[in-house]
Parts: C-alpha cells; structure tokens; sequence
C-alpha cells in the first residue's frame, strides 16, 4: 500500500504499535547500544508488520512466549534507513526485538570526555527528530503513530541518564560498576520525541513542575539563566490550556548539541550557547516549551508538515514572551524572524518548492533541506489569521484546535478543514491556499514595525556614510538590539569601522552567541583579521548548526579566508554532530 509517510515504512493498517518496554545497556567503549525492545500493538494483529530501521543489527526477533517469528531485514536505502518487516505477528500483539546500535547511529552522538565542562565523563546523547529514531530503536518511525513506552537503561554507575519520560527507581546492574536507571513515559508521543542523555549529570529545582539538569559545572548557571521557567509556563498554560506532560525540565547539553533546544517532552534539551549571563536568549527556552501545546499535543503527521510544529510553535513563543516582557518584543523578535526568512527565500529562490508551507519531500532527506521557512513564513501566517480575526477570537480558536487535536496528527489538509469548519469564510479572507501551497511571501504578510526598528535599521546602514552608534547609548542597548543592528550592517565593512565597534563595544568579547556569531560572520566577510582566534576557538567547540552554517559559508565566500575554513573544519569536525558534519561538508566542498 501506498505510504502515508514518505519518510517511513510503517504501514498503519498493519497495526499501530502503541506502547514499548525498551532495556539497553549503554556501551560507552564500543558506542553501541544493546537493546531489547518489546512492541505491543494497538489490536489483536495476524499479519506482517512493517518496521523502520537504520544501521541495526537485528539479533532476534520472538513474541511475548519466546518462540522465534520470522523476519527479514530489506536493504537500505540511504537515509531511511532499512525496511524489518516482521512476517507474521501472533494475535497476542507482541514482537520482541533483540539488537545493536552502530558505531555510527544517525541519532547519537558520544563525546569524549574532554568535550563535556568536566572533562572527567563521557556523554551521550540522542537526537531524533526528524527521522533519526530508527538509528537507536526498531519502530514504527513517523509521527503518525503515537507511543507510550517504559525504558531500563544500564550505564556505569559514575554517570547519570535522563530520558524524555518520568524517572522511576534507580536499581543494580546485571555487572558489577553499573547502574539501571528507570523510566516510565505515560503520555502517548510521536517517535521522534524519544529522547536519552547519559553523563556525569546534577540538577537543581526552579519551581514545582521545573528542574535543570546540565553537568555539575554548569548547573548553576544555568539554574541562574533560567529561573523564570515557571513563570514561562504558567503564562503559556494562560495562553494555550493546561500543561499536559506533568513537568517541564530541562536539560543543558555540551556545546556539540547541533540545536538551539529539541523540545523532548518532560525534558526539553538545550544548547549552552544559551547561558549568555543575562537571560537574553531565554526565547528558545519559550520556544521549547510551546511545542508542549504545538508539535507535542497537536503534532504534524508528517514532514511534509512541519510547518504545523514550528510556524505555530514561533507564534506561540512570541506570545507568552509578550506576556513577560512586554509588546516591544514581538516587533523585535519578528523583525529578526523576517530578516532570517529574506535570507532563505534568496537562497532558495522565490519559486521553489521549498518556500512552500506544505511541502513534498518524498524522497527528500529533512535535515538537508532543514530551514527557517516553516518557522517564519508560519509564524507570518499564523500572525495574519490573528491580526484578520482579532485576538481574542483568534487565541478562542487555537484552543478549540489544541482540544481537538491534543495527542494526534494531524496534515496540513486536516488543519485547513478545521479552519474551514471553524471559521467559515477566513481560508478566502487571507487566502489560505496560496499561503500554504504557493511558493514565496505573500504581499499580504503582517509587517512588524516599531521606532526602535527603524532607528536601529537607519543607524545601521547609515555607517557607510560615517554614522556610527552614540558609545552611551549603545551601551545600554539589550542583546536583541544588538542582534538587530549587527543584522542591519552592511557587509564587507571597512576595517576602520569594524575596529572602532570592536575597540567601544568589545563586540569579539561577546558571551551572547548570537551576537558574537552575527558579528564573526560580518568580521570573516570583511576579512578581518583581529577576530579570528576568536572564529577559530567559537568554531572549535560549538556544534549548533545555526552558528556554524552561516560562520564556514562566510569563511568560504572570499578564496582568500577558504584556506581558514578548511583548517579549522579538519581540526573541528570530531566535534561536531554527524548531521551537522554532513552539512558542513558540502559548504566546504561546495
Ligand atoms: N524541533 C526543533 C528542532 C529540530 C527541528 C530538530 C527539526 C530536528 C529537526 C526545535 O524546536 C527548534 O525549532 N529549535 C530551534 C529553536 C528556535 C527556533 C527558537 C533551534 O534549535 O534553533
Ligand atoms: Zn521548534
């Protein structure tokens, strides 16, 4: 039968797998994982099952008595991975499945120690959005299919594991020096939220349903950087509802984590660029924690929808920082959001198929063309049906559609039939189709405005003419603010000008990553020298693919600093994700 999902090979009539016992045992020398998982379907099945795998050994495959089924393990194919398909499962539903990670699991990354703050433990940790879950577990791999699952993790009894799951007793391994650690997972998700970190880890309570986890090294920072988690989730639970998932922890990554945060649930993951000493950055923390309304409630039923997750969930996020902060910051954010869509849709081209909401990514691998349109042309959409219908009724209608759909999937054709049944009328008011299945913006596309924008923007381009940022008033601008002027600059600059910004606001010095990256990607276009070590030391150690992308594609802009790019690339790239390596690779070579 046809797939429902070009990325998977579940076929649901088959039976929807809906609850996993997983058992590993975490083997840090050989970076592998054993596993045994044991899946139970929806209903009595009597057929095959089709399974989703990537680079696993499959060591046996039994039911619930023990007794072999037969099994075949198709070839891969590439990036999906290899199709299991079980040939005949018993009516009791259940399939155990016995097997071994690679080395090389597309979900994983191990770290030496000497890439963790302590230096003393390894780490480890999955990342299995989009479609990276098959790397670590046999499943039913899209999120069409939704699963509760309980997990017995076995590690050396020095390190700590969290999951995204509620933790249970900790209790003896089956070896000497190792620990199990426990966990049950109630609520009922999407494959890709399945998450696993092990390491030499602490945490500290924020509030009553928010703790940080990070390394000791780290956990006080970051329990200082994120102290108004609570007040970002009772805000949220305002805006959108109850919170669902019991908690909201969070966990602060070593600097290779490839993403700002991945919103696991019960345990979003975060980036440490985000410990910038001043609670500038806490928008990804917001981020992280709408997607428990946007993407893990009301979750997309496919890639091809992706825009579902993140266009509402930037919306979303903007919204209870409002809340905090005040409605400057939505002008600001959005005008950063609108700056980085300009950017893709000039890299893409305005007609190409990529700038629609909707998408066709059969046979497309996601992370390849992983980019900001879904996140802002969406949020541009969801800001015009707010802006066209009023807030209120508007906030009335992304409750009813959260209730609605709270722990389903849903595609982009099942949202606009809601929308069409809740608000007859609006699909032609905004033109929803053109929207949501044509390429490029709309001329209709909310434009935010504000003076402090504008001002910025004026300042910012005028320094071709000799206008420069009064020193004490600079000073005092927020990070965002600065993110916005540094944005706005005019590329190449002359030294003069890079040196006189750098000598007032000690721009390379910069502990915000967002604005040390903005400023290092104009410095590498201006080929100037001073900041290089600092180039040289950020890319060195950080693997989130926002920074290094636009920092290695300004580095090999100018033949002349393509050399630099290559040395720090060969010196770097064991540090950085093997998603992001790939892409890297191809700027390098490009
Ligand atoms: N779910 C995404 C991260 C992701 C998307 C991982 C697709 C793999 C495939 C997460 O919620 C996200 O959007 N992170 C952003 C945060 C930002 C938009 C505030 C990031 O990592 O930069
Ligand atoms: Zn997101």
């Amino acid at each position: 039968m046809a797939r429902l999902d070009p990325h998977s090979y579940a076929d649901l009539q088959q039976g929807t797998v809906t609850h996993i016992d997983w058992t590993l045992r975490v083997d840090f020398d050989a970076q592998v994982l054993h596993g045994v998982a044991t899946l139970k379907l929806d209903r009595a099945a009597n057929g095959a099952l089709d399974l989703d795998t990537r680079d696993l050994t499959i060591e046996s495959v039994t039911d619930g008595a023990g007794d072999a089924l037969e099994f075949v393990l198709a070839d891969a194919e590439g990036f999906l991975g290899a199709r299991l398909t079980v040939r005949r499962v018993l009516p009791t539903g259940t399939v155990v499945i016995r097997y071994r990670t690679s080395p090389t699991a597309s979900a994983l990354q191990w770290l030496d120690p000497a890439l963790t703050a302590g230096k003393q433990q390894p780490f480890l940790f999955s990342q299995c959005q989009p479609i990276h879950a098959r790397s670590i577990l046999p499943c039913q791999d899209t999120p069409r299919a939704r699963i509760s699952y309980t997990a017995r993790v076995q590690v050396p009894e020095a390190l700590a594991v969290v999951m995204s799951a509620a933790p249970g007793e900790k209790q003896p391994g089956d070896v000497p020096g190792t620990v199990c650690w426990t966990f049950d997972m109630p609520q009922v998700i999407p494959s890709y939220l399945v998450a696993l970190a092990v390491g030499d880890l602490v945490s500290k309570d924020i509030g009553p349903r928010t703790r940080v986890y990070a390394e000791p090294a780290t956990v006080d920072a970051a329990a200082w950087e994120f102290a108004d988690a609570e007040k970002m989730l009772e805000a949220a639970e305002s805006l959108f509802g109850p919170y669902l998932w019991d908690r909201f922890d969070f966990l602060v990554m070593p600097p290779a984590f490839p993403y700002g945060g991945m919103e696991n649930p019960r345990l979003t993951f975060l980036t440490p660029t985000l410990l910038a000493g001043d609670r500038s950055l806490v928008n990804v923390l917001a981020h992280e924690l709408a997607h428990s309304w946007t993407g893990n409630l009301v979750t997309n039923a496919t890639m091809n929808d992706f825009w579902l997750n993140e266009g509402f969930t930037v919306w979303a996020e903007r919204r209870i920082l409002e809340r905090l902060e005040g409605v400057e910051s939505m002008a600001l954010s959005a005008a950063i959001g609108a700056h980085g869509l300009q950017g893709e849709l000039q890299r893409f081209g305005l007609d190409s198929p990529f700038t629609c909401l909707e998408t066709d990514l059969a046979g497309i691998d996601p992370d390849e063309i992983y980019s900001l349109v879904p996140y802002e042309k969406g949020f541009l959409l969801v800001a015009l049906l707010e802006r066209t219908l009023g807030r209120e009724a508007f906030d009335a209608f992304v409750r009813r559609y959260i209730a609605r759909f709270s722990f389903t999937s849903i595609t982009t054709a099942e949202f606009e039939a809601f929308v069409d049944a809740e608000l007859p009328g609006l699909r032609d008011q905004v033109d929803l189709a053109t929207w949501i299945h044509q390429p490029g913006l709309p001329a209709s596309a909310p434009v935010f405005s504000s003076e402090v924008l504008d001002e910025l923007g004026a300042l910012a381009r005028g320094i071709t003419e000799g206008r420069r940022p009064d020193p004490e008033t600079a000073r005092a601008w927020s990070a965002t603010h600065w993110q916005i002027y540094l944005q706005q600059l005019p590329r190449p600059l002359p030294a003069a000008d890079l040196a006189w910004l750098d000598e007032q606001f000690a721009l390379t010095a910069s502990g915000n990553a967002e604005i040390l990256c903005e400023w290092l990607v104009i410095t590498a276009t201006s080929g100037w020298q001073p900041a290089t070590d600092r180039l040289r030391a950020f890319l060195g150690h950080v693997g989130r693919m926002k920074y290094l992308k636009p920092l290695y594609k300004a580095l090999m802009g100018d033949v002349a600093t393509q050399p630099l790019a290559r040395e720090i690339f060969a010196a770097s790239k064991d540090v950085y994700h093997p998603i992001a390596r790939g892409g890297l690779q191809a700027i390098i070579e490009a």
